[in-house]
Protein backbone atom coordinates (compact mmCIF):
# COMPACT_ATOMS: atom_id res chain seq x y z
CA UNK A 1 0.00 0.00 0.00
CA UNK A 2 2.94 2.69 1.14
CA UNK A 3 5.09 1.73 -1.94
CA UNK A 4 1.75 1.67 -3.98
CA UNK A 5 1.25 5.29 -2.72
CA UNK A 6 4.61 6.50 -3.27
CA UNK A 7 4.62 5.43 -6.49
CA UNK A 8 1.56 7.54 -7.81
CA UNK A 9 3.49 10.31 -5.75
CA UNK A 10 6.76 10.31 -7.88
CA UNK A 11 4.27 9.75 -10.94
CA UNK A 12 2.42 12.45 -10.30
CA UNK A 13 5.20 14.39 -9.83
CA UNK A 14 6.57 13.68 -12.70
CA UNK A 15 3.69 14.74 -14.97
CA UNK A 16 3.86 17.99 -13.10
CA UNK A 17 7.70 17.89 -14.29
CA UNK A 18 6.85 16.82 -17.58
CA UNK A 19 3.75 19.36 -18.17
CA UNK A 20 6.58 22.78 -16.65
CA UNK A 21 9.25 21.09 -19.03
CA UNK A 22 7.47 20.48 -22.18
CA UNK A 23 4.89 22.99 -21.03
CA UNK A 24 1.52 23.34 -22.79
CA UNK A 25 0.83 26.35 -24.57
CA UNK A 26 -0.05 29.54 -22.50
CA UNK A 27 -3.08 31.63 -22.41
CA UNK A 28 -1.70 35.01 -25.10
CA UNK A 29 -2.32 37.13 -21.97
CA UNK A 30 -0.30 35.44 -20.05
CA UNK A 31 2.44 35.29 -22.53
CA UNK A 32 1.83 39.60 -23.30
CA UNK A 33 2.08 40.17 -19.40
CA UNK A 34 5.01 38.08 -18.60
CA UNK A 35 8.84 39.73 -19.00
CA UNK A 36 10.54 36.59 -19.24
CA UNK A 37 8.62 36.10 -22.26
CA UNK A 38 10.48 39.20 -24.06
CA UNK A 39 13.73 37.73 -24.33
CA UNK A 40 12.92 34.50 -24.51
CA UNK A 41 14.13 32.51 -27.96
CA UNK A 42 11.11 31.17 -29.34
CA UNK A 43 13.14 29.40 -31.93
CA UNK A 44 15.12 27.40 -29.99
CA UNK A 45 13.27 24.46 -28.77
CA UNK A 46 11.95 21.26 -29.87
CA UNK A 47 8.97 19.31 -31.31
CA UNK A 48 6.83 17.50 -29.56
CA UNK A 49 3.85 15.09 -29.85
CA UNK A 50 0.36 16.63 -29.37
CA UNK A 51 -2.78 15.09 -30.12
CA UNK A 52 -4.86 18.24 -30.14
CA UNK A 53 -2.78 19.62 -33.31
CA UNK A 54 -3.73 20.04 -36.46
CA UNK A 55 -5.35 23.29 -35.58
CA UNK A 56 -7.87 22.81 -38.59
CA UNK A 57 -8.84 20.27 -41.55
CA UNK A 58 -8.37 21.38 -44.85
CA UNK A 59 -11.63 21.11 -46.06
CA UNK A 60 -12.84 23.91 -43.62
CA UNK A 61 -10.60 26.43 -46.21
CA UNK A 62 -11.59 25.37 -49.88
CA UNK A 63 -9.14 28.35 -50.84
CA UNK A 64 -5.81 26.05 -50.03
CA UNK A 65 -3.72 25.59 -52.88
CA UNK A 66 -4.19 22.13 -54.20
CA UNK A 67 -0.40 21.52 -54.23
CA UNK A 68 -0.25 21.76 -50.25
CA UNK A 69 -3.69 20.19 -49.38
CA UNK A 70 -1.48 16.42 -48.84
CA UNK A 71 -4.92 14.51 -47.16
CA UNK A 72 -7.08 15.93 -50.27
CA UNK A 73 -4.12 14.49 -52.80
CA UNK A 74 -3.88 11.26 -50.56
CA UNK A 75 -1.92 11.07 -48.09
CA UNK A 76 -1.72 8.40 -46.10
CA UNK A 77 0.20 8.74 -42.88
CA UNK A 78 -0.99 11.57 -40.53
CA UNK A 79 1.81 11.75 -37.55
CA UNK A 80 3.45 14.74 -39.86
CA UNK A 81 0.15 17.02 -38.24
CA UNK A 82 0.59 16.21 -34.56
CA UNK A 83 3.79 18.12 -34.13
CA UNK A 84 3.75 21.02 -31.47
CA UNK A 85 6.83 23.51 -31.52
CA UNK A 86 8.21 23.74 -27.76
CA UNK A 87 10.65 26.81 -27.00
CA UNK A 88 13.06 25.51 -24.21
CA UNK A 89 12.76 28.21 -22.32
CA UNK A 90 8.89 29.61 -22.33
CA UNK A 91 5.59 28.35 -23.48
CA UNK A 92 3.87 29.82 -26.82
CA UNK A 93 0.47 31.34 -26.55
CA UNK A 94 -1.75 29.22 -28.41
CA UNK A 95 -3.55 30.77 -31.47
CA UNK A 96 -6.33 32.40 -30.76
CA UNK A 97 -8.38 34.15 -33.98
CA UNK A 98 -10.58 35.60 -32.80
CA UNK A 99 -8.27 37.38 -30.35
CA UNK A 100 -5.78 38.13 -33.49
CA UNK A 101 -9.14 39.76 -35.22
CA UNK A 102 -9.47 42.22 -31.72
CA UNK A 103 -5.34 42.97 -31.72
CA UNK A 104 -5.93 43.80 -35.31
CA UNK A 105 -9.19 45.61 -35.81
CA UNK A 106 -9.18 47.70 -39.18
CA UNK A 107 -5.68 47.09 -40.35
CA UNK A 108 -4.09 45.28 -42.66
CA UNK A 109 -1.18 42.50 -42.81
CA UNK A 110 0.61 41.73 -45.79
CA UNK A 111 2.68 38.53 -46.82
CA UNK A 112 5.23 39.74 -49.71
CA UNK A 113 7.29 37.29 -51.39
CA UNK A 114 6.77 33.80 -53.53
CA UNK A 115 4.53 30.51 -52.81
CA UNK A 116 6.22 30.14 -49.58
CA UNK A 117 4.73 33.22 -48.67
CA UNK A 118 1.36 31.71 -50.43
CA UNK A 119 2.02 28.64 -48.18
CA UNK A 120 2.35 30.71 -44.57
CA UNK A 121 -0.70 33.39 -46.08
CA UNK A 122 -3.03 30.24 -46.47
CA UNK A 123 -2.50 28.85 -43.07
CA UNK A 124 -2.89 31.64 -41.35
CA UNK A 125 -6.37 32.33 -42.94
CA UNK A 126 -7.36 28.98 -42.50
CA UNK A 127 -6.43 29.35 -38.40
CA UNK A 128 -8.20 31.81 -38.28
CA UNK A 129 -11.34 30.85 -39.62
CA UNK A 130 -10.83 27.76 -37.68
CA UNK A 131 -9.86 29.20 -33.92
CA UNK A 132 -11.97 31.97 -34.27
CA UNK A 133 -15.58 30.01 -35.39
CA UNK A 134 -16.32 31.90 -38.92
CA UNK A 135 -17.87 30.19 -41.71
CA UNK A 136 -17.98 31.97 -45.51
CA UNK A 137 -20.17 34.69 -44.45
CA UNK A 138 -17.80 36.30 -42.29
CA UNK A 139 -14.84 36.65 -45.10
CA UNK A 140 -14.09 37.83 -48.51
CA UNK A 141 -11.61 37.04 -50.59
CA UNK A 142 -10.52 38.87 -53.91
CA UNK A 143 -7.68 38.47 -56.35
CA UNK A 144 -6.60 42.04 -58.29
CA UNK A 145 -3.59 40.83 -60.45
CA UNK A 146 -0.64 39.66 -57.96
CA UNK A 147 -3.01 40.83 -54.80
CA UNK A 148 -4.88 38.45 -53.11
CA UNK A 149 -7.06 39.78 -50.37
CA UNK A 150 -8.90 38.62 -47.44
CA UNK A 151 -11.16 40.78 -45.28
CA UNK A 152 -12.47 39.81 -42.10
CA UNK A 153 -15.67 41.44 -41.90
CA UNK A 154 -16.54 41.84 -38.25
CA UNK A 155 -13.40 43.05 -37.06
CA UNK A 156 -12.39 44.78 -40.31
CA UNK A 157 -8.79 42.79 -40.77
CA UNK A 158 -7.12 42.32 -44.34
CA UNK A 159 -4.87 39.68 -45.03
CA UNK A 160 -3.31 40.19 -47.93
CA UNK A 161 -0.83 38.67 -50.07
CA UNK A 162 1.42 40.10 -52.91
CA UNK A 163 2.82 37.38 -54.95
CA UNK A 164 6.40 39.48 -55.69
CA UNK A 165 9.24 36.50 -55.89
CA UNK A 166 12.15 38.41 -56.14
CA UNK A 167 10.98 41.69 -54.30
CA UNK A 168 13.04 44.36 -56.55
CA UNK A 169 11.48 44.82 -59.85
CA UNK A 170 11.38 43.02 -63.26
CA UNK A 171 10.34 45.52 -66.24
CA UNK A 172 9.96 44.44 -69.58
CA UNK A 173 12.30 46.37 -72.23
CA UNK A 174 12.18 45.77 -76.15
CA UNK A 175 14.91 43.52 -75.46
CA UNK A 176 13.28 41.04 -72.89
CA UNK A 177 12.51 40.97 -69.19
CA UNK A 178 14.77 42.64 -67.00
CA UNK A 179 15.18 41.87 -63.10
CA UNK A 180 16.71 45.51 -61.63
CA UNK A 181 18.59 45.13 -58.83
CA UNK A 182 18.24 48.19 -57.30
CA UNK A 183 14.92 49.09 -58.02
CA UNK A 184 11.96 48.14 -55.75
CA UNK A 185 7.79 49.55 -56.17
CA UNK A 186 6.58 49.28 -52.89
CA UNK A 187 3.78 51.76 -52.11
CA UNK A 188 1.17 49.56 -51.86
CA UNK A 189 3.34 48.31 -48.62
CA UNK A 190 3.62 51.69 -46.88
CA UNK A 191 -0.22 51.29 -46.36
CA UNK A 192 0.18 48.18 -44.18
CA UNK A 193 0.36 47.78 -40.18
CA UNK A 194 2.13 44.38 -40.55
CA UNK A 195 4.91 43.69 -43.31
CA UNK A 196 5.76 39.87 -43.88
CA UNK A 197 8.64 39.65 -46.80
CA UNK A 198 9.98 36.57 -48.09
CA UNK A 199 12.37 35.70 -50.83
CA UNK A 200 15.09 33.09 -51.79
CA UNK A 201 13.83 30.26 -54.08
CA UNK A 202 13.23 32.10 -57.07
CA UNK A 203 16.74 33.22 -57.55
CA UNK A 204 17.99 29.70 -57.48
CA UNK A 205 16.09 28.72 -60.76
CA UNK A 206 17.66 27.84 -64.39
CA UNK A 207 17.09 29.98 -66.64
CA UNK A 208 14.00 27.96 -68.25
CA UNK A 209 12.05 28.76 -65.39
CA UNK A 210 13.24 32.01 -63.74
CA UNK A 211 11.11 35.07 -64.83
CA UNK A 212 13.48 37.69 -66.27
CA UNK A 213 16.00 37.29 -69.68
CA UNK A 214 18.34 39.96 -68.52
CA UNK A 215 19.42 41.48 -64.71
CA UNK A 216 20.47 44.90 -64.58
CA UNK A 217 22.86 45.91 -61.76
CA UNK A 218 23.85 49.34 -61.64
CA UNK A 219 24.84 50.65 -64.92
CA UNK A 220 24.83 47.60 -66.84
CA UNK A 221 22.95 44.67 -67.93
CA UNK A 222 24.30 40.97 -67.38
CA UNK A 223 22.86 37.64 -68.67
CA UNK A 224 24.10 35.54 -65.62
CA UNK A 225 25.05 36.76 -62.03
CA UNK A 226 25.50 34.32 -59.02
CA UNK A 227 22.36 33.17 -57.10
CA UNK A 228 23.92 34.48 -53.91
CA UNK A 229 25.32 37.95 -55.24
CA UNK A 230 22.54 38.72 -57.42
CA UNK A 231 19.97 38.04 -54.28
CA UNK A 232 22.16 40.01 -51.76
CA UNK A 233 22.32 43.39 -54.00
CA UNK A 234 18.14 42.51 -54.08
CA UNK A 235 18.16 42.40 -50.71
CA UNK A 236 20.37 45.79 -50.08
CA UNK A 237 17.94 47.24 -51.96
CA UNK A 238 15.19 45.84 -50.14
CA UNK A 239 16.69 46.89 -47.15
CA UNK A 240 17.22 50.80 -48.17
CA UNK A 241 13.76 51.20 -49.23
CA UNK A 242 12.66 50.10 -45.38
CA UNK A 243 15.03 52.17 -43.35
CA UNK A 244 14.14 55.14 -45.89
CA UNK A 245 10.40 54.27 -46.52
CA UNK A 246 8.48 52.80 -43.94
CA UNK A 247 7.05 54.28 -41.49
CA UNK A 248 8.22 53.30 -37.69
CA UNK A 249 4.73 52.42 -36.73
CA UNK A 250 4.92 49.27 -39.46
CA UNK A 251 5.85 46.10 -37.87
CA UNK A 252 8.07 44.34 -40.48
CA UNK A 253 8.97 41.26 -40.38
CA UNK A 254 11.54 39.04 -42.49
CA UNK A 255 11.29 35.47 -43.13
CA UNK A 256 14.35 32.89 -42.17
CA UNK A 257 15.29 30.68 -45.47
CA UNK A 258 12.30 28.48 -45.80
CA UNK A 259 14.68 24.78 -45.90
CA UNK A 260 14.13 22.88 -49.28
CA UNK A 261 15.40 19.06 -49.67
CA UNK A 262 16.49 19.31 -53.08
CA UNK A 263 19.33 17.22 -53.02
CA UNK A 264 17.01 14.10 -51.98
CA UNK A 265 13.64 12.63 -52.19
CA UNK A 266 11.44 13.55 -49.53
CA UNK A 267 9.02 11.07 -49.40
CA UNK A 268 8.44 9.25 -46.78
CA UNK A 269 10.55 11.25 -44.67
CA UNK A 270 10.54 10.13 -41.03
CA UNK A 271 10.46 13.34 -38.76
CA UNK A 272 11.06 15.06 -37.04
CA UNK A 273 14.26 15.23 -36.51
CA UNK A 274 15.15 16.58 -32.77
CA UNK A 275 18.60 16.51 -33.60
CA UNK A 276 21.16 19.60 -33.25
CA UNK A 277 19.98 23.11 -34.76
CA UNK A 278 20.82 23.51 -38.92
CA UNK A 279 21.28 19.80 -39.70
CA UNK A 280 21.70 20.49 -42.84
CA UNK A 281 24.04 23.63 -41.95
CA UNK A 282 23.08 26.92 -42.55
CA UNK A 283 22.16 27.50 -45.63
CA UNK A 284 24.40 30.54 -47.67
CA UNK A 285 21.21 32.39 -48.33
CA UNK A 286 20.31 32.54 -44.56
CA UNK A 287 23.64 33.79 -43.56
CA UNK A 288 22.94 36.64 -45.86
CA UNK A 289 19.37 37.39 -45.12
CA UNK A 290 20.83 38.04 -41.20
CA UNK A 291 24.02 40.02 -42.11
CA UNK A 292 21.38 42.52 -44.31
CA UNK A 293 19.15 42.61 -41.42
CA UNK A 294 21.96 43.76 -39.21
CA UNK A 295 23.20 46.66 -40.98
CA UNK A 296 19.56 48.25 -40.98
CA UNK A 297 18.75 51.09 -38.91
CA UNK A 298 14.91 50.04 -38.77
CA UNK A 299 14.06 47.17 -36.52
CA UNK A 300 12.73 44.21 -38.78
CA UNK A 301 12.19 41.05 -36.78
CA UNK A 302 13.40 37.91 -38.55
CA UNK A 303 11.26 34.94 -38.16
CA UNK A 304 13.49 32.92 -37.59
CA UNK A 305 12.07 29.52 -39.22
CA UNK A 306 15.40 28.24 -40.73
CA UNK A 307 16.34 25.45 -38.42
CA UNK A 308 13.34 24.20 -36.77
CA UNK A 309 12.04 23.91 -40.37
CA UNK A 310 15.00 21.77 -41.28
CA UNK A 311 13.55 19.15 -38.67
CA UNK A 312 10.41 18.64 -40.61
CA UNK A 313 11.67 16.69 -43.94
CA UNK A 314 8.77 15.01 -43.33
CA UNK A 315 6.45 17.81 -43.64
CA UNK A 316 6.96 18.29 -47.24
CA UNK A 317 4.23 17.67 -50.02
CA UNK A 318 6.44 14.53 -51.27
CA UNK A 319 4.18 13.03 -53.78
CA UNK A 320 1.15 14.14 -52.40
CA UNK A 321 1.46 17.27 -53.89
CA UNK A 322 -0.93 16.76 -56.59
CA UNK A 323 -3.96 13.76 -56.91
CA UNK A 324 -1.88 11.71 -59.41
CA UNK A 325 1.60 11.58 -57.19
CA UNK A 326 3.15 12.25 -60.62
CA UNK A 327 6.17 15.30 -59.17
CA UNK A 328 8.18 15.18 -55.91
CA UNK A 329 7.73 18.33 -53.72
CA UNK A 330 10.26 18.87 -51.24
CA UNK A 331 10.30 22.64 -51.20
CA UNK A 332 6.43 23.80 -49.97
CA UNK A 333 4.67 22.40 -47.08
CA UNK A 334 1.69 20.56 -46.52
CA UNK A 335 -1.33 22.51 -44.94
CA UNK A 336 -2.29 21.60 -42.08
CA UNK A 337 1.37 21.64 -41.53
CA UNK A 338 4.46 23.39 -40.25
CA UNK A 339 3.64 26.96 -41.68
CA UNK A 340 0.81 26.77 -38.70
CA UNK A 341 3.84 26.53 -36.61
CA UNK A 342 5.66 29.46 -38.45
CA UNK A 343 2.11 31.58 -37.37
CA UNK A 344 2.44 30.62 -34.03
CA UNK A 345 5.76 32.45 -34.14
CA UNK A 346 4.73 35.41 -36.16
CA UNK A 347 1.44 35.57 -33.39
CA UNK A 348 4.05 35.77 -30.61
CA UNK A 349 5.85 38.26 -31.58
CA UNK A 350 2.75 40.35 -32.62
CA UNK A 351 2.07 40.15 -28.91
CA UNK A 352 5.59 40.69 -27.82
CA UNK A 353 6.40 43.77 -29.39
C1 LIG B 1 -11.19 16.42 -42.63
O1 LIG B 1 -12.58 16.50 -42.92
C2 LIG B 1 -12.99 15.61 -43.93
C3 LIG B 1 -14.42 15.95 -44.30
O2 LIG B 1 -15.20 16.16 -43.16
C4 LIG B 1 -12.81 14.18 -43.42
O3 LIG B 1 -13.21 13.26 -44.41
C5 LIG B 1 -11.32 13.97 -43.10
O4 LIG B 1 -11.13 12.69 -42.52
C6 LIG B 1 -10.80 15.04 -42.14
N1 LIG B 1 -9.36 14.91 -42.08
C7 LIG B 1 -8.69 14.74 -40.94
C8 LIG B 1 -7.19 14.61 -41.05
O5 LIG B 1 -9.23 14.69 -39.85
C1 LIG C 1 -11.40 49.21 -42.37
O1 LIG C 1 -9.98 49.26 -42.25
C2 LIG C 1 -9.35 50.10 -43.19
C3 LIG C 1 -7.86 49.97 -42.95
O2 LIG C 1 -7.47 48.65 -43.05
C4 LIG C 1 -9.82 51.54 -43.02
O3 LIG C 1 -9.23 52.33 -44.02
C5 LIG C 1 -11.33 51.58 -43.13
O4 LIG C 1 -11.77 52.87 -42.85
C6 LIG C 1 -11.97 50.62 -42.16
N1 LIG C 1 -13.41 50.59 -42.38
C7 LIG C 1 -14.25 50.80 -41.40
C8 LIG C 1 -15.71 50.69 -41.80
O5 LIG C 1 -13.93 51.08 -40.26
C1 LIG D 1 -4.54 13.42 -63.05
O1 LIG D 1 -4.54 12.68 -64.24
C2 LIG D 1 -5.70 12.85 -65.03
C3 LIG D 1 -5.63 11.90 -66.18
O2 LIG D 1 -4.33 11.81 -66.71
C4 LIG D 1 -5.78 14.30 -65.47
O3 LIG D 1 -6.94 14.53 -66.23
C5 LIG D 1 -5.82 15.19 -64.25
O4 LIG D 1 -5.75 16.57 -64.64
C6 LIG D 1 -4.64 14.90 -63.34
N1 LIG D 1 -4.84 15.64 -62.09
C7 LIG D 1 -3.87 16.26 -61.48
C8 LIG D 1 -4.26 16.91 -60.22
O5 LIG D 1 -2.71 16.31 -61.92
Amino acid sequence: MGAFCSSVVVLLLMMLFVDQVYGKQNDKNEFERSSANKGCDIYEGKWVYDDSYPLYNSSRCNFINFIFDCQKNGRPDTNYLKYRWQPYACNLPSFDGEDFLKRFKNKRIMFIGDSISLNQWQSLACMIIQTAMLDSADYTLERIRAVSTFTFLNHNVSLLFHRKAYLVDIVEKRYGKVLELQKISGGMWKQMDVLVFNSWHWWTFSPAKRKWDLIFDRHKLYRHMGQLVSYEKALNTWAGWVDEEVDKKIKVFFQGISPSTKKRNCYKEKGPLNGPAYPEGKPQAEVIVEKVLKSMSKEVHLLHITSLSQKRTDAHPSIYANANHTSMDCLHWCLPGLPDTWNNLLYAELIRI
